[in-house]
């Protein structure tokens, strides 16, 4: 059995996420996670919110809200979501607990014992009239270049010049629109990446089995002239963690918090203490899980993300790590995700444009969503959401070929020989291809799940299905039943072992319709089919079964249509 740890990259607090968001980290990790778990091995999965940040504060000044108070409301709706989608996370946490406070101000103070971080005097814009320091991105202007009114103070959208603040002609400030601005001087901490480089490039190196994804980005950023810059790691802001070397004041840096990108992964680890703290667990049970001298050395570390993320994964964080001169655990495989595109066009958090998890949810189980983003991960190419693709695969993978076996067979069985297991008869040469045949496959479906191939271990399930039922229809137990009921009974037997040993392949995918197969199969046995033809003589002759509800309905046209047109606006 072997140790695994899986986070997920958190989502940020502001605003539930859309599909494209749970398709990129959470829900592929989460079935990563549920087969790990199904494979016997001990696994600790980790999420949270990503709470701090800019975009925090504005979401709540937005809602008129306390940013805390926000904070907390939101934590809950983004937790109650990833709980209605099924994710299975060991512990969602929060990026603003007290364990990530003290784990970051730890770390901080770890990089300046080592000479690691710089203290910079910086000219900033301050807003009087907000009272406050403006990021760069929250100053508005006119562009120099192109002459663009609305352009932002960290790039000019319209012709994408880098720009600074101080290059913007007539500036305000984009959260009150004031133009009473000044530039004053503020002190921040650099964490001296660039000394950190060999270091780096010599782990990402060593890293030869990455997606290729993953590599190409680590490397641009390693290599490109601007790639590793030593990287300000405080804000001025009031809502985030409060500068602090570890326990001590930070002279200097009084009402200053660190930036949220070095507080966020950090929390990977913190929400593994949240955990341990929910659980009555003493500190001993997540340390195993992230310092390599307090057992950790046999833990596999694999993360999730988007691939905008990476490079914060792959350089940022390790450079925390490395940096802290302390045995914490390294990630050990980093799966990067492309983008989901919605119906010829972007998902798009800040525009409303898309299908939201809330949303989803209203209108269909969480199976049906698992089922579509998972089997269409955008793993080696950005792939696209369409309402007709994703009728086409709920209606032919989860209806015809999945659903539709299990109720035939069901209601079948029920008809002719009541809702006992039917004793008769033996498995003939039919029945030993169709489980040497399955065989091969979940050896196959296994490989393919183990590197995390997540469309192709959605094909290789597809499959596995469909030989279920090409075996139906060419042994057709509804005729043979005429002539020899015995080998009916037989045939019966092993469509409804078969019907079990499905539920616990498609788990990791659909979670609930598994549930409901195991269930109508009066089983609670959800051991892996490591030895196949075991595994399909588990149901015994005279235990009972029952018909179960119908597992997926099929997507009419017309709703297709009206779900198109009522999602294809910018939600308000
Ligand atoms: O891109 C995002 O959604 C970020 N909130 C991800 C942070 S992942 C990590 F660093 F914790
Ligand atoms: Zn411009």
């Amino acid at each position: 059995m072997a140790r695994i740890l899986i986070t997920s990259a958190i989502p940020y607090i502001n605003g539930i996420k859309h599909l494209g968001n749970l398709v990129g980290s959470q829900l592929p990790a989460d079935l990563f996670a549920r087969f790990m778990r199904a494979r016997g091995h001990e696994v600790m999965f980790i999420c949270a919110t990503d709470e701090h940040g800019t975009p925090a504060e504005l979401a709540a000044a937005k809602a008129g809200k306390p940013v805390e108070d926000y904070c907390a409301e939101m934590h809950q709706v983004q937790k109650d979501l990833a709980a209605g989608f099924r994710l299975s996370f060991d512990h969602f946490g929060r990026s603003s607990s007290q364990r990530n406070h003290r784990l970051t101000q730890h770390f901080a103070g770890k990089l300046a014992q080592n000479g690691l971080i710089e203290e910079v005097l910086e000219k900033q814009v301050f807003s009087i009239d907000d009272n406050r320091f403006l990021p760069d991105r929250y100053i508005t202007g006119t562009c120099p270049n192109c002459g663009n009114t609305s352009a932002r103070g960290d790039q000019c959208e319209e012709c994408t010049k880098q720009l600074d603040p101080t290059d913007l002609i007539n500036p305000r400030s984009s959260i009150s629109g004031s133009t009473n601005l000044e530039v004053r001087e503020t002190k921040h901490l650099f964490l001296r990446q660039r000394s950190l480089r060999d270091k780096l490039e010599a782990w990402i190196d060593s890293k030869t089995d990455w997606p290729i994804l993953t590599t190409s980005i680590a490397k641009k950023w390693l290599n490109d002239g601007d790639g590793l810059q030593d990287r300000g790691i405080t804000r001025d802001l009031y809502w985030g963690i409060p500068v602090k070397k570890g326990d001590e004041p930070w002279p200097g840096m009084e009402g200053k918090v660190f930036y949220v990108w070095f507080d966020a992964p950090i929390e990977y680890i913190a929400g593994t203490a949240e955990w341990a703290d929910a659980n009555g667990q003493p500190d001993a049970a997540w340390e195993r899980w992230w310092r390599t001298d307090k057992g950790a050395a046999d833990v596999t570390y694999y993360q999730f993300m988007g691939k905008d993320n990476v490079p914060f994964h792959t350089l940022s964080f390790p450079a925390t790590i490395l940096g802290s001169g302390e045995p914490w655990k390294l990630v050990d495989y980093l799966k990067s995700f492309n983008y989901l595109n919605y119906d010829g066009g972007q998902f798009s958090t800040s525009q409303g444009r898309g299908v939201f998890m809330d949303q989803a949810l209203s209108i269909l189980p969480a199976d049906y969503w698992r089922w579509w983003l998972l089997s269409h991960a955008p793993e080696s190419s950005d792939s696209e959401f369409t309402w007709e693709n994703f009728q086409g695969s709920v209606n032919k993978d989860l209806a015809d070929v999945l659903g539709n076996l299990v109720s035939r067979v069901t209601k079948f069985a029920t008809s002719k020989f009541g809702t006992t297991i039917p004793a008769g008869g033996t498995f003939g040469p039919q029945e030993t291809a169709l489980i040497a045949d399955l065989g091969a496959r979940i050896r196959e479906y296994e490989a393919l799940m183990e590197q995390m191939e997540v469309r192709k271990a959605a094909a290789e399930l597809r499959a596995i299905w469909v030989i279920g039922n090409e075996y139906l229809q060419s042994a057709a137990p509804w005729s043979v039943v005429k002539t020899d009921p015995e080998q009916a009974q037989a045939q019966i037997r092993l469509a409804l072992n078969l019907i079990r040993v499905y539920a616990i392949l498609s788990q990791p995918f659909i979670p609930d319709a598994s549930a409901t197969m195991m269930q109508a199969m009066g089983s609670t046995d959800w051991s892996w089919p490591t030895d196949v033809p075991e595994a399909m003589r588990a149901l015994s002759a005279g235990a009972t079964f029952s018909v179960p509800e119908n597992l997926f309905r099929k997507i009419t046209d017309e709703e297709r249509a009206d779900w198109q047109s009522r999602f294809s606006g910018i939600r308000t």
